[in-house]
């Protein structure tokens, strides 16, 4: 075979290296698509939060997959430490289904090293409820110290001011009579929930409830694991393909937000493309 580009006749050498050279290119590039995990920060309004929140800083961990997690774990937790955070949450699928040894996996030393930088709130996804480990990785996760939201909320206080956590169980809809606790008390804070699956959003934005979250914290859909740049992801889980919620901040109806991040993991498909690992940091503003 013979290539002539401008009088040069290519001979099979320099087909080899350029083969090469293109295939290191490529593989370059998916190595960091799939390693590569993109911080991405977000100051959110909200025109009823306390002065004492104002920088309130949430780091946003979702989808990690151990042991399918995008960046070792070790990488993982020098990025969240770097964040400084207040506060870190964890929207699902922390572990895959296919996974076998907390231990190897790294999941044991992520949760007892997290736990060292803030405090933690998790919720469960569906991987955690469909995997052999589910029982070992709850205790895990409690005596680790990190807090699990199974349709419960949690208050933080500063100086007499507040705002609400919630936390909503994985495939349920929201409503606000299915907490534990009453959510009345809550009426006039500012409100985020974690729902691992953000193709609930009809509930978050329903009518049927008076109290609605503010911002919903969302991942499970790995940003439709190939992006077409500049437009949208392929496909993901319970939404199909083309699907309207994969990542960044959706304006939902009766003003409810919905921050969905790409997750830092892959699960059934091996790897990404146009479609880095993404950890959203959150910083709470008063409008
Ligand atoms: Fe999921």
């Amino acid at each position: 075979m013979k290539l002539i580009i401008n009088n040069y006749m290519a001979n099979p050498t320099d087909l080899i290296l350029i083969g090469v050279i293109c295939g290191a290119i490529i593989a370059g590039y998916i190595y960091l698509q799939n390693e590569w995990v993109e911080v991405e920060k977000y100051k959110i309004g909200f025109p009823n939060l306390p002065k004492s929140f104002e920088g309130f800083k949430i780091v946003h961990v979702s989808d990690t997959q151990f042991p399918y997690n995008a960046s070792s774990t070790r990488n993982l937790l020098a990025l969240i430490r770097k964040q400084k955070p207040d506060l870190i949450v964890m929207t699902g699928d922390m572990i895959d289904r296919r996974g076998r040894d907390l231990v190897e996996d790294g999941t044991v030393e992520f949760c007892r090293e997290l736990v060292k930088i803030s405090e933690v709130y998790a919720i469960t996804g569906n991987h955690e409820y469909t995997s052999p480990l589910y029982e070992e990785w709850k205790n895990l996760v409690k005596s680790s110290g990190i807090c699990l939201l199974i349709n419960e909320h949690v208050i933080f206080e500063k100086n007499n001011e507040k705002i609400a956590l919630l936390g909503l169980d994985v495939d349920v809809p929201f409503h606000e009579d299915l907490f534990r606790t009453d959510l009345n008390e809550v009426k006039d804070m500012p409100r985020i929930l974690l729902s691992h699956k953000p193709n609930l959003n009809k509930s978050f934005e329903s009518d049927k409830n008076s109290i609605r979250p503010h911002l919903v914290l969302s991942g499970h859909a790995h940003g439709g694991q190939f992006r077409v740049p500049f437009w949208r992801g392929l496909y993901s889980p319970d939404q199909g393909v083309l699907p309207k919620y994969t990542f960044g901040l959706y304006q939902l109806k009766n003003n409810v937000r919905m921050l969905v991040s790409r997750g830092l993991g892959n699960s059934s498909f091996p790897f990404r493309l146009n479609n880095r690992p993404h950890m959203p940091v959150i910083i709470l503003k008063r409008l």
